[in-house]
């Protein structure tokens, strides 16, 4: 008598169930996506209110999963901000497109194990042709070549790994950026072991471009007292302000000091696709290792980052171990191992979602959605010159506008205390009704409000109904202070 086959394992689905299960998923995520305008860009909550939310013991045994869904889409996810909300102008801002949100979930379906050519020759093979498509675009020497990484800051990480072992790991090293670098660069440096000495926070100037004079002096003088130079992180458009940093000189100064350039174009790389972007980004071909970051300004979900090298032998060198239990997995130089480039063996495929967004869309499309975020940022300080009290921090610099209000009584304006108070203000408010989600940096030790534009759903009446009603709330306010 034939046995009776095994009960298949609890964690099994049935196909019609995976079905009606996905279905369901996907209709919530079409319907968020269909009410995004008329939702509020952010909602936060208290830990005291998400607590009894959501703290219980970890269920013991299965469960309902439309229950499970309903609680997510109710109680879980709505209590977070709409990155993608077009009004959503804090920090920086994603919009992924549907089509790299299927191809995410494709690859998430599929399981891809994208560490070695052997677990994952097809999709290995499509990391390297979109990875070939960006070092076109930003104009690195053929031959270079890099990875995709979770974000910038694993992509700036593998850059400051690569140029210490490319020095040979000195005894006395010292790395050199601005103070308008990403903070993921100084953490990047910790981790690689660089101590504090090390380190040259190099000034910025008026336009907070950093210092080139400042840096070739720096770099002088720990040359003389027996340092050796291994980095300079250069912005390839600064966090606070959008600015690029004279990557023509600082390529100059890193040639004549044999020095490692590599530029944090993480915010800003992808302005190269639009020749007034690729006019503020000029020179950026000519470092040795550029960080990219597509969840930005490349319409892409989260986690998708990039770090190209001029040379890949150089992540190989500081990134390549070969274990017994993986001998299997060397086949050739050719057949790339991307976990031989990076921190991560197990990598999930994400070149498949910038890949599907492309197939779909096309780069052209891209390139016109980064285009228009340029734009909207020239809109945005143009909008905010008409209002006399406003006073503009750093003008628009690749979708980046900062600014504040600056009222005077009797021509003499007010201190600093009073005006961060009353900028605080309105941007607690802007943010608290739901007319926008905005954030604050501080320039020069001054308190400033920052509009980031780079949603393709963003329009130009979305941020002049922004910039109004900052420009309202502030003459309400000065009138009751003054009043
Ligand atoms: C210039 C720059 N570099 C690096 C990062 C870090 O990138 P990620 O958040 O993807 O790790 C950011 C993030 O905003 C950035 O703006």
């Amino acid at each position: 008598m034939v046995p009776p086959p095994p009960p298949p394992s609890p964690l099994e689905s049935d196909p019609d169930e995976m079905r009606r299960f996905g279905y369901a998923v996907i209709d919530a995520l079409v319907e968020r996506q269909r009410g995004l305008r008329d939702d509020v860009p952010w909602r936060g909550g208290s830990r005291r209110d998400l607590e009894p939310l959501l703290r219980e013991p970890c269920p013991e045994e299965p469960g309902d999963p439309d229950a499970a869904l309903r609680r997510a889409l109710t109680e879980i996810l709505p209590r977070a901000g709409r990155i993608d909300h077009p009004r959503f102008f804090a920090f920086v801002p994603s919009s992924p497109t549907w089509a790299s949100v299927m191809g995410d979930l494709l690859a998430t379906g599929f399981n891809v194990f994208q560490g070695t050519w052997l677990e994952s020759a097809g999709p290995s093979q499509v990391e390297l042709v979109v990875l070939e498509w960006f070092r076109e675009w930003i104009g690195l020497p053929e031959g270079a070549g890099g990875l995709f990484t979770s974000g910038g800051s694993a992509a700036n990480l593998g850059a400051v790994v690569a140029a210490r072992e490319a020095a040979g790991h000195p005894e006395r090293p010292s790395v050199y950026f601005s103070d308008q670098s990403h903070s993921s660069i100084e953490r990047a440096c910790r981790i690689a072991g660089f101590r504090d000495d090390a380190l040259r926070r190099i000034p910025s100037d008026a336009a907070y471009r950093i210092d080139v004079a400042a840096l070739s002096a720096a770099i002088a003088r720990d040359v003389a007292q027996g340092r050796t130079p291994v980095l300079v992180s250069a912005n390839g458009g600064a966090t606070n302000t959008g600015v690029v940093d004279p990557l023509p000189e600082l390529a100059d100064v890193c040639e004549q000091a044999e020095t490692w350039l590599h530029v944090d174009a993480a915010y800003g790389g992808f302005a190269a696709l639009t020749p007034r972007g690729a006019a503020t980004l000029s020179g950026l071909g000519r470092a040795r290792s550029v960080t990219l970051d597509p969840h930005k300004w490349f319409f892409q979900p989260y986690e998708t980052g990039c770090l190209l090298v001029r040379d890949p032998a150089d992540l190989q060198r500081a990134f390549h171990v070969l274990p017994e239990y993986l001998q299997d997995v060397e086949l050739g130089f050719e057949h790339v191992n991307f976990a031989d480039r990076g921190l991560q063996l197990t990598r999930a495929f994400r070149a498949l979602k910038v890949w599907m967004g492309l197939q779909v869309h096309g780069r052209r499309a891209h390139a016109d959605a980064v285009d228009k975020g340029i734009e909207l940022g020239d809109v945005a300080e143009a909008a905010l010159r008409a209002a006399p009290e406003i006073e503009i921090l750093s003008p628009s610099s690749l979708g980046i506008v900062c600014f504040r209000l600056r009222p005077e009584a009797d021509g003499v304006p007010w201190p600093e205390e009073r005006l961060e108070a009353l900028n605080r203000g309105i941007q607690d408010t802007i943010v608290a009704e739901g007319t926008a989600m905005m954030s604050s940096t501080r320039l020069r030790g001054r308190y400033a409000l920052r509009l980031c534009i780079l949603n393709y759903r963003s329009t130009a009446a979305d941020v002049r109904a922004v910039v109004e009603r900052v420009v309202a709330l502030g003459r309400e306010r000065v009138g009751i202070v003054e009043g």
